[in-house]
């Protein structure tokens, strides 16, 4: 039975779930306060770079089910569920998950809130938050209220297609009343097999933090072992290969380069860190303080590596091939590719900066690295290459077309997806991360 929701807060998670939402059937009602980012969606844009999003929202906008407003009004105030899905940024000058925007969003909602009706926590929050909300809550309407939790497990880039079909749907509930509403939302979805889990508010929360910290848990594990091999002999990729094979091990997020970024697992293992020590039980995830360390030690490889080959950087043009944390992304939110960028700017390297859509985001909050659209341009007297971000046009590049524009044939793959061997054969000396 379609019900009418709303969804609180539209940035990447809460502007997906909506149009989801919408797709499932039923009535969306999206609350955005900030009034450009309202604008946009109203206009069938999502704001950031997702394919099929902005043609999904567009779709989802005509068929009368989804519409964006930027309060609560009389008509949001009907809806059975409330979603709420903003932003818990990382606090300045602190580990912890900055909450505070949770805590707005109820407080304007509370007065509108009905006996019955359910506020579904969707952002990743510290374990124990969901159980002050509810208090908050509480207080606030007068009334016992109804909050549940439903951690998101989307990735950036196939945002979409995780909401509706994800790998598990995890809900965190007080009462049978919450425990129904949301099997009934996402009735669709359990019905076409996905696996859902009913469990507390406290375990639903820790859900989330641990499958990141899981992820990030393997990538830095990759990289140091890149580390040895780099000073061994040894190849991290093919070992990656090698152990995964092992069904326990598994051979996913076992990529080794320059490591982790983006909005989620760097933020995520630090504001785990932080509650965890807040819970007097920071040595349980005291090793997180490592993976971080290990993850942040590549970018620094980079810099060394050029430094190995071209000596002091000052006067060198050196081309950061990527922005974005990730391909199909125009997210440079923590990005190996842009901190790389940076490093080596800092060390006095004459920096560019190509990537096929980030460079919006590379302008506005680094005016200081200069950027070019045009790919084979950019690397006109380049002294040498760095492919920090693996977009399959890199992936693609002609060696053959390149090798008489640079300076010094020189590339590092950071993310391990040149063929060696065509770029040898092209004069080029490569430099694969994890490589001996
Ligand atoms: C991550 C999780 O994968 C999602 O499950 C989660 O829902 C999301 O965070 C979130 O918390 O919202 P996302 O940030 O979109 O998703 O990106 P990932 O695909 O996880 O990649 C993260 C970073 O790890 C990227 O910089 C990527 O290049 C890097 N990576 C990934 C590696 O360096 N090696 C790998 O083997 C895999």
């Amino acid at each position: 039975m379609p019900m009418k929701v709303t969804v609180i807060g539209l940035g990447y998670l809460g502007a997906t779930h909506s149009v989801a939402m919408s797709k499932l059937g039923h009535q969306v009602i999206g609350i955005e306060q900030n009034p450009e980012k309202l604008a946009e969606l109203q206009a069938g844009r999502a704001g950031f770079f997702e394919p099929g999003l902005d043609q999904a929202l567009k779709e989802e906008l005509a068929s009368g089910r989804l519409s964006f407003q930027s309060n609560h009004n009389a008509d949001s105030a009907e809806a059975e569920i409330h979603f709420l899905c903003v932003g818990t940024p990382q606090t300045e000058g602190s580990l912890a998950a900055d909450t505070s925007y949770l805590y707005s969003a109820i407080t304007d909602l509370a007065p509108l809130l009905k006996p019955g009706s359910v506020v579904v926590g969707k952002s990743t929050v510290p374990v124990g938050t969901a159980k002050a909300l509810t208090e908050k809550l509480s207080n606030l309407t007068g009334f016992e209220a109804e909050l549940a939790w439903n951690p998101e497990f989307l990735r950036e880039g196939t945002a979409l297609g995780d909401s509706l079909r994800p790998d598990r749907l995890v809900i965190g509930v007080n009462s049978a009343l919450a425990e129904a509403k949301l099997r009934e939302v996402f009735e669709p979805m359990i019905a076409s097999g996905v696996p859902l889990i009913v469990t507390d508010l406290a375990t639903a929360e820790l859900v989330k933090g641990a499958a990141n910290a899981f992820l990030a848990t393997k990538i830095s594990f990759i990289n140091a072992m890149a580390e040895i091999a780099e000073v061994s002999g040894a190849d991290a990729s093919q070992l990656a290969i090698a152990i995964g094979y092992d069904e326990r091990i598994g051979n996913k997020f076992l990529r080794n380069g320059v490591g982790f970024g983006g909005g989620c697992l760097p933020k995520d293992i630090r504001a785990l860190m932080a509650r965890a020590e807040e819970l007097g039980v920071g040595e349980a995830v005291a090793y997180l303080k490592e993976i971080d360390k290990i993850n942040l030690r590549r970018r620094i490889r980079v810099i060394d590596l050029l430094k190995a080959e071209l000596g002091e950087l000052s006067g060198k043009k050196v081309l950061v091939l990527g922005a974005a944390f990730k391909p199909d992304s125009d997210d440079v939110r923590d990005s190996p590719a842009l901190d790389i960028a940076l490093l080596a700017n800092q060390a006095g390297a004459n920096v560019l900066v190509h990537d096929p859509i980030a460079l919006a985001g590379v302008n506005k909050k680094h005016p200081e690295l200069a950027t070019e659209t045009d790919l084979h341009q950019a690397f006109d007297n380049a002294d040498a290459v760095v492919l920090a971000t693996e977009w399959q046009e890199y992936r693609d590049l002609d060696p053959k077309l390149i090798a008489d524009k640079v300076n010094r044939k020189f590339i590092i793959d950071g993310r391990n997806v040149l063929d060696n061997s065509l770029w040898q054969t092209a004069g080029f000396k490569v430099v694969s991360l994890g490589k001996g």
